[in-house]
């Protein structure tokens, strides 16, 4: 497969799994993003290789825009072309109630969830609309953005986060038609090592939400890209995979 893919945050969890899916499946191309994990990010890179994969390790800081736009520059130099990105990073707290929200943290909270993936969104779209051709952006929601499904108490801002994610595929899915497909994927809770930490009572409690009555791997949300990514005729959509999520 000769597409140029790029993972961001692929260190670890879904996106770990994203692209070494895309590899196991023949796509040879792709770049993996850290900020801070270099150590995990050795391992997303290893495995790539084991796969035959041509990994290309690239790191940068969400805090500095300057650092994405350096790296665009690296991308055309190296590569001419991005064909599909898997974009997103994400924050969970504060975890406040509305009224009480600390506002640097919901900043901090909007920048990462938010700003960064629409200023690398921006930044490639600005680039690619230029060479005329067919490409893909993934992003990762929640079932948090939807208040008919669920709506957490505590940790507002994420909710609101990801309803602007999924409106951003909406409105871009549109406005971006028919060359560039934007889809993204809504999972609830994922075996990923954000709930390492969580009391065994805790995660009982995230399982029983579920019809499937058990976690949901960052293999099943890897798939869910790959069907996204293979599937030519799907775009604005935000597709569920949430194990028959009940509220
Ligand atoms: N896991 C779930 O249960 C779940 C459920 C619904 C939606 N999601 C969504 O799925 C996406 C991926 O989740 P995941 O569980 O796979 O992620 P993860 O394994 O916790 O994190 C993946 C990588 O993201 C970076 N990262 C994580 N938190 C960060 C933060 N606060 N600031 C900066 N960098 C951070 C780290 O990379 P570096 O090493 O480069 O710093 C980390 O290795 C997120 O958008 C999340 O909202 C997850």
């Amino acid at each position: 497969m000769k597409d140029i893919v790029l993972v961001t945050w692929a260190s670890s969890g879904i996106w770990q799994a994203t692209a070494i899916k895309l590899a196991e499946k023949w796509y040879k191309n792709i770049i993996i993003h850290y900020y801070k994990n270099g150590k995990w990010i050795k391992k997303t890179e290893d495995k790539l290789k084991d796969l035959w994969a041509k990994p290309f390790v690239v790191q940068w800081n969400i805090w500095k825009y300057s650092d994405i736009d350096d790296f665009m520059e690296k991308i055309v130099d190296k590569y001419w072309t991005i064909d599909i990105v898997i974009n997103n990073a994400w924050e969970l707290g504060p975890y406040n109630n509305l009224e009480e929200i600390n506002m640097d943290e919901q900043e901090d909270l909007m920048r990462t969830n938010l700003f960064w993936p629409i200023y690398i969104s921006q930044k490639v779209v600005n680039i690619l609309k230029k060479q005329n051709k067919k490409w893909h952006i993934l992003f990762t929601s929640s079932i948090h953005w939807n208040p008919d499904k669920w709506w957490e108490e505590k940790c507002i801002p994420y909710c609101i986060s990801k309803a602007w994610i999924n409106n951003l595929v909406w409105i871009w899915a549109r406005n971006l038609s028919p060359d560039i497909r934007i889809n993204a994927i809504a999972p609830w809770i994922v075996e990923t090592p954000i709930w390492d930490e969580d009391t065994e009572e805790e995660k009982q409690y995230f399982i029983g939400r579920t019809l499937i009555k058990k976690w949901i791997s960052p293999e099943k949300i890897a798939k869910g890209f790959l069907f996204l990514i293979k599937n030519e005729a799907i775009t604005w959509e935000v597709l569920y995979i949430n194990g028959g999520f009940r509220p």
